[in-house]
């Protein structure tokens, strides 16, 4: 059994969507999250900027005893993935495979759709699994770049005017489209799945990519014989800019709190 943690990293709090999901599936591991506060949101950054953070997000991590990392961030698994499992050598996650995996378990018409960050849907990279591995589903992506500042801003409820007019604005074309499979593409996009379910109607399955990929990742460590099975794990958190800011929101995407510190990520 090992006592290594999971490494988990995002640009922002969206992340603690998929570490709700690991602690609920294996709550003996211990989770080292690192959120790049002072530089979220990713979502419309180019590809090369996007690696240079990501590398630098790894590096971090990469100063714990790791035994595998969790990329908990749709932008970055969609455009670094290749490169952050080739530069390192501890199993990377990304969350891109394990959502199309689901999404084709799921879906009956064979249309799913899609919604994510902007750099996320440009990368093409869904696309690309879903071909590799499920050519006759047709899949209908969406970029929703409002939904990240929204969602940080806490507008994440259904009744909150501005969610529900933005919502209904982007994902009306994906209802006339009659997807009944939506990915959620992003890890803040969760906390919106009560606003994006009342958009797209009850018979409409949705995806949340940091849960599948929580999944993922309990099957790879089971896989390798590499489960920890101490009574209870525990979560420390870092983040890049205050810690207090993080720690305000982290309730809402966590459901618990746990010890918050502030690292200068430039120095990795
Ligand atoms: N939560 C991240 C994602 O899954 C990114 C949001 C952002 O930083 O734009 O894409």
């Amino acid at each position: 059994m090992n006592p290594q943690s999971i490494g988990v990293f995002d640009s922002g709090l969206g992340g603690l969507t998929a570490v709700r999901q690991l602690r609920r599936l294996m709550p003996s591991e211990n989770i080292i999250y690192f959120g790049d506060t002072a530089r979220v949101p990713y979502g419309n950054r180019s590809r090369d900027t996007l690696l240079q953070y990501a590398r630098q997000d790894m590096r971090f991590l990469n100063t714990f005893d790791l035994k595998a990392v969790v990329i908990a961030c749709g932008t970055v698994s969609t455009n670094c993935l290749e490169e952050l499992r080739s530069e390192n050598p501890v199993p990377v996650i990304g969350v891109v495979e394990p959502a199309v995996e689901r999404a084709a378990a799921l879906t009956k018409s064979g249309r799913v759709g899609l919604v994510a960050t902007r750099a996320s849907v440009t990368s093409g990279a869904y696309e690309r699994v879903f071909h590799r591995l499920y050519p006759a589903l047709e899949i209908f992506p969406l970029a929703c770049p409002l939904f990240v500042p929204l969602v940080e801003e806490g507008r994440c409820r259904p009744g909150d005017i501005v969610i529900e007019t933005v919502a209904e604005e982007y994902l009306s074309a994906l209802r006339d489209a009659g997807v009944d499979t939506l990915v959620l593409g992003c890890t803040h996009y969760p906390l919106l799945s009560e606003v994006i379910g009342g958009v797209m109607g009850p018979d409409v399955a949705l995806v949340d990519v940091g849960a599948e990929a929580a999944r993922a990742c309990q099957d790879l460590l089971a896989a390798r014989d590499a489960l920890a099975d101490r009574r209870e794990g525990s979560a420390r958190f870092y983040t890049s800019d205050r810690a207090v800011n993080f720690q305000r929101l982290a309730a809402l995407f966590l459901g618990e709190e746990g010890p918050v510190e502030q690292v200068d990520i430039s120095r990795y």
